[in-house]
């Protein structure tokens, strides 16, 4: 039997819609995966391997070849611009970013400081509006930034919009929609094509009921 496919998987909140979708398009990851603390997972009788990843390492293990196949979020790839192909939007996890700050605040005029775990995101916007920043990178719990007075700003993502308004936060502006996506390693498209082939056409089909 030829080596398995391996997919990078993203721990955490993404991963059982993920797991939903895969199983749609006839692949069975356990249910599970989640609970257990193994980070390598075996489905022979499928021919897959399974790592379970932080979701913003995801597309380190497939730029490096370590993963085959890959499911991250826009924004993951917007911020890391990585050297891998974006085959399909899954059209799960849908949320945005945005800016946002303590109500009725204008934006400082000098140098404002804007906290965020996505400085790329956050300094490219910036830029197109003419605004010079400083950025703070904080790698999560970014809403505390601008409560205790450290920045004038945040850019984060924003989901149900709770976390904001818990804490007082309103958003200013909005900056782009992220879903997650399904990602190949380069090389691994070009030798295991036709499996990675039957992967996109099966998730494709997935999404398109989904979204039916
Ligand atoms: C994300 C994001 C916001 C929150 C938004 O944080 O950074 O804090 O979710 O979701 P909501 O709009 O539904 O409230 P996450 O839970 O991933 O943890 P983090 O703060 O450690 O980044």
């Amino acid at each position: 039997m030829s080596k398995p496919l391996v997919i990078a998987m993203p721990k955490g909140r993404i991963y059982e819609e993920a797991a939903g979708l895969m199983k749609q398009a006839g692949y069975h990851l356990s249910a599970d995966a989640e609970e257990s603390r193994k980070l390598i997972l075996d489905f022979p009788e499928q021919n897959i391997q399974v790592m379970m990843a932080k979701p913003m390492d995801v597309v380190t293990y497939v730029e490096y070849g370590a993963a085959d196949i890959g499911i991250a979020g826009k924004d993951v790839l917007l911020e890391q611009d990585r050297d891998v192909y974006e085959v399909l939007d899954l059209k799960i996890s849908p949320c945005y970013v945005a800016v946002a700050g303590l109500p009725n605040q204008p934006l400082s005029r000098i140098a404002p400081k804007i906290a965020t775990k996505y400085p790329k995101i956050a300094s490219d916007y910036f830029r197109q509006q003419g605004e010079q920043i400083e950025i703070i990178p904080l790698n999560g719990s970014i809403e505390l930034a601008p409560i205790i007075g450290l920045t004038d700003r945040i850019v984060d993502i924003v989901s149900t919009g709770r976390t904001l308004k818990e804490n007082g936060l309103v958003e200013y502006e909005k900056i782009t929609d992220i879903t997650s996506r399904l990602i190949v390693n380069p090389v691994s498209y070009r030798l295991k094509g036709e499996e990675i082939d039957e992967m996109v056409n099966g998730l494709s089909k997935a999404v398109e009921v989904e979204q039916a």
